[in-house]
C-alpha cells in the first residue's frame, strides 16, 4: 500500500495477457519501469507478455521502448529500462484451445529455469471483459494456478467486473472454481491513487476530524468526478457502458466508502474491506419511485472544450447514432447507519465537463445560531464551513471558515486553510498503477474490490439498471459540451435547498 512495502519475495513474474493493448503499453510497462527504478522489483524478475500478433521478444522490447519516452514521466530514470528490457519476453498465443495454455506454461517454466524452480506468478488479464472468466478457466485447467510454497499465483481483473448484477455474481462463480478470492486482484486504479488512499489517513490518522464525521455536524457531502475528455476512440466499449457503470458503480462508490466507512479494527485488507463494503450495503435500494426522483442521466451534444468547438457524443466514432448512453450521471442518495441516516450524499460524473477536477466536499451544518446576521453582518455571514478533499488535480485538503474582515463593522468574510501535497512532499509523476502492481507482488489485498464489494455496488445500481433497460431514455437530459451537465441535476441539489458547487480546475 505505500513506499515502506517489501520488495516482493522471491522470484517474480509477470505475466501479461492482451500485452499488445494500450493498458500495457500506456500504464503496465511504464508502471513496472518506474518501479524498476525505485529498486522495487526482486532480482529475479521477468515479464512475460503474451499477445495475439506474432512478434519477437525484440519487437516487443521495441514497441516498448518507443512508448518509454511518451508514457513515462521524464523524471525516469533511464537505467530502468536498461534493467528491465531483457528481462520482457514475448509469447505469441491465440489463448483460444487449451495447447496455447499449455505452452504458455512451458515457456514460463523454460523462462524461470525448469519446471521445478519455484517462482510467484502473476497473471494480469488486460483482456476485453467477457475473455476473463474462460481465461481463468482455462488457465485453472493447464495446472497454472495450482499454488506451492514460494510458488504464488495470482491474477488481475481489470474493470468492469460483469455489466449488471446477475453478470457479476456469474463472473465471481467462475472465478472461484479455479481461484481462492486471496488470489483474486480486481483492480480500480482510484484507490491507487495517493489523495484517495489519504481519505482514510485523514480520518484515522488525525483526532480532530472523527468526532464531527457524522450526521450531528455534517449537512451533506458531494463526490465530484468530473472529466474534460469526451470518449475519445473508446466509443465502441463506453457505448454500451455508460457512466453508471464506467465510473459509478466502481470510482464513486468507492471514494464514497472511504468517506463514509467506519474506523477498521486494523489496517490488514480485511478489516479495511470489511468496513467499506459495509457502506455500500448501507445504501438503501432505490425504488421506482426514487430512482426518477434521485438519479438523472445526461449525454453530451456539441458544444465546445478548451475552447474549441466539440462534437457530441452521438457524432463520435464507433457510438451509435441514437445512442440513449448517459456520459453525465448524478444521483441522491443516503447511508443508512448509525452515523449518516438523514445526510444525503450527491454523486455526480461527467464527460466534456468544463473543468477536471475529482473532489469530495463535505459541508457542516450552519451555526446553530446565526449571531452574526442577528448584529447585521452581512458578507459571508451564514457561509457554512466546508472541508474539501481534492483528489486531483493540485491535490489536497481545505477547510473554509468565516473570518472577521478587519475594520469597524462586524462583517465576516469566508477564509481557506489549505494543505497541498506538493508543498510538503516531493512526488516523482506515475502513472497511477505502481502502487498496485507493487501491492499485488507483495500480495496486499487492502487496494482491491472483493467479491462481495463488486455484488454490493451492482445490487445499489440495480433498480436503475432496470429502469434504463425497460426503457433506454429514461432520466436522460442532453447538456451542451463544456457545461456542467443537465439543468435536471441541478434540481436535484436545490430541491433540497443546496446547490452544486462549481469547482475550479
Ligand atoms: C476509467 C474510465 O476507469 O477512469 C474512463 O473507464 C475514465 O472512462 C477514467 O476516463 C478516469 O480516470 P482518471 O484517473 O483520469 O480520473
Amino acid at each position: 500500500m505505500n513506499d515502506a512495502h517489501p520488495t516482493p519475495a522471491g522470484d517474480c513474474t509477470f505475466v501479461i495477457f492482451g500485452a499488445t493493448g494500450d493498458l500495457a503499453r500506456r500504464k503496465l510497462l511504464p508502471a513496472l519501469i518506474n518501479l524498476a527504478g525505485r529498486r522495487a522489483l526482486p532480482d529475479r524478475f521477468m515479464v512475460l507478455a503474451v499477445g495475439r500478433t506474432p512478434m519477437s521478444d525484440e519487437a516487443y522490447r521495441e514497441n516498448i521502448a518507443r512508448g518509454v519516452s511518451e508514457f513515462c514521466p521524464p523524471t525516469t530514470d533511464p537505467a530502468a529500462w536498461t534493467w528491465l528490457g531483457p528481462r520482457v519476453f514475448y509469447a505469441f498465443e491465440t489463448l483460444d484451445t487449451p495447447a496455447s495454455y499449455e505452452s504458455v506454461g512451458h515457456r514460463l517454466d523454460a523462462l524461470e529455469g525448469g519446471p521445478a524452480h519455484r517462482a510467484g506468478r502473476l497473471f494480469y488479464l488486460a483482456t476485453p471483459p467477457d475473455a476473463m472468466a474462460d481465461i481463468v478457466l482455462q488457465l485453472g485447467a493447464a495446472g497454472l494456478l495450482k499454488e506451492a510454497p514460494d510458488a504464488w499465483r495470482r491474477v488481475v481483473l481489470e474493470k468492469p467486473f460483469g455489466r449488471d448484477l446477475a453478470s457479476a455474481l456469474e463472473l465471481n462463480r467462475q472465478l472461484a472454481l479455479e481461484l481462492a478470492e486471496t488470489q483474486i486482484y480486481r483492480i480500480d486504479h482510484y484507490l491507487g491513487k495517493e489523495t484517495v488512499q489519504n481519505i482514510m489517513a485523514l480520518r484515522f490518522g488525525n483526532g480532530l476530524f472523527e468526532p464531527v464525521w457524522n450526521r450531528r455536524y455534517i449537512d451533506h457531502v458531494q463526490i465530484t468526478v468530473a472529466e474534460t475528455v469526451g470518449v475519445e476512440d473508446r466509443g465502441g466499449y463506453y457505448d454500451r457502458s455508460g457512466a453508471l457503470r464506467d465510473m459509478v458503480q466502481n470510482h464513486l462508490f468507492q471514494l464514497l466508502a472511504l468517506t463514509a466507512m467506519e474506523p477498521p479494527i486494523s489496517l490488514s485488507a480485511e478489516a479495511v474491506r470489511n468496513e467499506r463494503v459495509k457502506v455500500l450495503h448501507a445504501i438503501p435500494a432505490f425504488t421506482e419511485a426514487s430512482v426518477r426522483s434521485d438519479v438523472v442521466r445526461g449525454q453530451y451534444g456539441p458544444g465546445t472544450s478548451g475552447g474549441s468547438p466539440v462534437q457530441g457524443y452521438r457524432s463520435e466514432p464507433k457510438v451509435q447514432p441514437a445512442s440513449a448512453t448517459e456520459t453525465y450521471l448524478a444521483l441522491r442518495l443516503s447511508i443508512d447507519n448509525w452515523r449518516f441516516a438523514g445526510v444525503p450524499f450527491y454523486l455526480r460524473t461527467g464527460k466534456r465537463l468544463p473543468a477536471r477536477v475529482s473532489e469530495i466536499a463535505i459541508q457542516f451544518n450552519r451555526p446553530p445560531l446565526h449571531l452574526y446576521q442577528e448584529a447585521g453582518a452581512v458578507a459571508g455571514a451564514a457561509e457554512p464551513n466546508l472541508l474539501l478533499v481534492r483528489i486531483q488535480p493540485s491535490e489536497g485538503i481545505s477547510l473554509q471558515f468565516q473570518a472577521k474582515i478587519p475594520g469597524g463593522e462586524v462583517r465576516l468574510g469566508t477564509v481557506t486553510m489549505a494543505f497541498n501535497y506538493a508543498d510538503y512532499f516531493a512526488r516523482t509523476p506515475e502513472t497511477g498503477y505502481e502502487t498496485l502492481l507493487e501491492d499485488c507482488m507483495t500480495g496486499d489485498q487492502t487496494l482491491f474490490h472483493r467479491a462481495d464489494m463488486v455484488t454490493a455496488g451492482w445490487r445499489a445500481v440495480a433498480p436503475i439498471l432496470d429502469i434504463v433497460g425497460a426503457q433506454p431514455d429514461a432520466l436522460l437530459h442532453a447538456y451542451p459540451a463544456g457545461s456542467w451537465g443537465p439543468a435536471a441535476a441541478d434540481a436535484l441539489v436545490t430541491r433540497d435547498g443546496r446547490s452544486w458547487r462549481r469547482p475550479e480546475p
